[in-house]
């Protein structure tokens, strides 16, 4: 008999990701009583700011408790126009935004929207882990552009240019980048936007949610080609920049016909965001953002350490990261050396196996983004924790032999 509980085909492939399976190992080991470091999750450490939290109390005590606009209510769609205009150059009319549950479900909601079967999207590797899986269970192929360090993690114009067929509907970019974090200048977005002016078939998500945590000029790929915007999606939110993720508020720009079947999906997913959330996000977006700087530059101060310490071990290449809080060595130096509990290292997974069983540092593989060889690093912990974790990655370099 069939079970009526099997999975349909649209997410036959689909896993807990990998960064999870880490931290459920990680959090395992910690409950059997073992002293683990976890850099495996991609949060910032800092608190929500607490005008912030006062504002949704504020909003619940009011009433704001009841739905609101799917697309968002008008005053926070008005400060994400404010808030772009401030921070990008360009101000959105109101009908082209749309606030979700998360910047994730902006990406989801317009995939989910516009993907017909088969429909190719580009990314490049390495890529947030989400963005394959999003893509395939919205029917769609990712097409994944190999990127390396030399090149700064980029896609280059040529290699755009090469990845286009007539069925692909979608670039996907992302910058500053999960994991790589790398930023594209406004010379590598004019290149491709060069590319996607010859291609008029293809749309651009510029998922942009790592714009405040960047340490090199940022561009919004919509201020790079405001001539372009009437094919481009920008993604954004709260989630990274004010410490928000549990709030699950991001936002879409786009034009309005976009808009308007994301609206479409939203209605039938979750109805529109949280409101007492909303009003938190307005309270994010109008209240003091000096502190953005502030961490900024706190997040600049712990890169440059671990990044430090890393290639000091002299088996861990460590290049620049000009945003986002991760970090994307490189371990192939370790490949054919033996842990001290006689794990021969083969390839990125056995490396952070091994790390965590003998150190108990937890890292994420590098293959989970779709460039084996490297492991992903999120340094927005505590300075306390990332100085123990680079002494015991150290320590574990010096035992492999
Ligand atoms: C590149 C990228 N885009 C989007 C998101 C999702 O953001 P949110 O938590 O607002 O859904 C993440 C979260 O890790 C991310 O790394």
């Amino acid at each position: 008999m069939s079970d009526p509980f099997r999975r349909a085909a649209r997410i036959a492939s689909v896993e807990l990701s990998e960064i999870l399976q880490i931290s459920e190992a990680a959090t395992a080991m910690k409950k059997a009583g073992h002293d683990v470091i976890s850099l495996g999750t991609g949060e910032p450490d800092f608190p929500t700011p607490l005008p912030v939290i006062e504002s949704a109390y504020q909003a619940a005590l009011a009433g704001e408790t009841t739905y609101t606009a799917t697309a968002g209510t008008a005053p926070l769609r008005q400060a994400i126009a404010a808030d772009c205009e401030r921070a990008n150059g360009y101000r959105p009319e109101l009908a082209e935004i749309i606030v979700c549950t998360g910047a994730k479900q902006v990406i989801f909601n317009a995939l989910f929207a516009t993907l017909e079967t088969d429909d190719e999207v580009i990314l490049g590797a390495p890529y947030w882990t989400s963005y394959p899986d999003m893509i395939g269970v919205c029917g769609g192929k990712p097409v994944v552009i190999a990127t390396t360090a030399a090149d700064g993690f980029a896609i280059t114009a040529d290699q755009l240019r090469a990845a286009i067929t007539p069925r692909t509907r979608w670039l996907l970019l992302n910058s500053p980048g999960n994991p790589s974090g790398a930023v594209y200048s406004s010379a590598q977005l004019e290149a491709l936007a060069e590319v996607l002016r010859e291609n008029s078939h293809v749309g651009i998500i510029a998922d942009e949610i790592y714009q405040h945590i960047c340490y090199v000029p940022f561009t919004s790929f919509r201020a790079v080609a405001p001539d372009l915007a009437d094919r481009t999606l920008i993604v954004n939110g709260v989630s990274k920049s004010y410490a928000m993720t549990g709030w699950r508020i991001g936002w879409g720009i786009a034009p309005k016909r976009l808009i308007d079947a994301m609206i479409a999906v939203q209605g039938q997913i979750t109805s529109g965001a949280s409101s007492v959330s909303q009003a938190a996000a307005l309270s994010a977006l109008t209240g003091d953002q000096q502190m953005l700087a502030e961490r900024c530059d706190d997040f600049r101060a712990r890169r440059d350490m671990v990044r430090e310490a890393l290639n000091a071990t002299g088996l861990i290449k460590c290049s620049s990261a000009d945003g986002a809080f991760y970090l994307f060595p490189d371990c192939t130096a370790t490949f054919g050396k033996t842990a001290p509990d006689g794990t021969r290292i083969e390839k990125d997974a056995d490396f952070c196996a091994a790390l965590l069983k003998s150190e108990g540092v937890a890292l994420v593989p590098g293959r989970a983004f779709g460039v084996p060889g490297h492991f992903r690093l999120s340094y927005a912990y505590s300075r306390a924790s990332l100085t123990e974790a680079c002494a015991r990655i150290a320590r574990f370099c010096t035992t492999l032999a």
